[in-house]
């Protein structure tokens, strides 16, 4: 089944910056999506790292408005059924495997995979994915590695995530094959942690506006 196209760019449109973030207390899960949807991101990614990040996804979904909460690091099956009950809106991977993507099939809800090389963004194309997470940009290569992708595949849309900054951030943006981009930067766990709200928020409308 192809990828819904027009479902996950509601997500990757949403906001020049997809904040990841890893959520050890959940009860720091909604001050925390608050912060970040009144700084302009509303759409975000808990990752699936943590043992309470079902909670957290499930208590931002059920509590914060405007936020789009979404499920990372989700590697099987098992994984995206779970995330999807917890009330995910979208579900992103590192990579892709075959039994992830048949996962995926059986649910509305859609997966954002990752890919690092030309071979990868094919074997995904062929199952019908065109919006795609570059990971982990920086360490693959970077902005001028995504760059020579866009012409021999151009049918693949990325949000680069892995080492990006919001002075990094720029050169992915202007390129024609890109989204958006994702990132801790934002919200990291030190700033989570500290229940530092107004900074993620600070930083966040940082983010928002990268592409004004
Ligand atoms: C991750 O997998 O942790 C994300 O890609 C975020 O990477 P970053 O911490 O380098 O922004």
């Amino acid at each position: 089944m192809a990828q819904d196209i027009k479902k996950i760019e509601a997500v990757m449109c949403a906001a020049p910056v997809i904040p990841v973030l890893v959520v050890e207390d959940p009860k720091k899960a909604v001050p925390m999506a608050e912060a970040l949807v009144a700084g302009g991101l509303p759409a975000i990614e808990i990752t699936l790292r943590t043992p309470h990040a079902l909670e957290a996804i499930n208590a931002v979904n059920t509590h914060v408005k405007g936020a789009i909460v979404g499920a990372g690091t989700v590697l099987n099956g098992k994984q995206y059924d779970a995330a999807v009950s917890a009330g995910s809106q979208f579900i992103v991977s590192p990579g892709a495997t075959d039994t992830l993507l048949d996962a995926a099939d059986e649910h509305s809800v859609p997966l954002l995979p990752g890919a690092a090389t030309a071979s990868e963004v094919m074997l995904l194309l062929e199952r019908g994915y065109e919006r795609l997470k570059f990971f982990p940009a920086e360490q693959a290569g970077g902005a001028s590695y995504l760059k020579s992708l866009s012409s021999p595949l151009a049918a693949a849309k990325f949000c680069p995530t892995g080492g990006v900054s919001l002075d990094k951030a720029p050169d992915y943006l202007k390129l024609p094959n890109v989204l958006c981009v994702g990132g801790s930067w934002i919200a990291d766990a030190k700033a989570i942690a500290s229940e530092d709200w107004s900074g993620i928020e600070e930083r966040a409308r940082a983010a928002a506006g990268l592409n004004d």
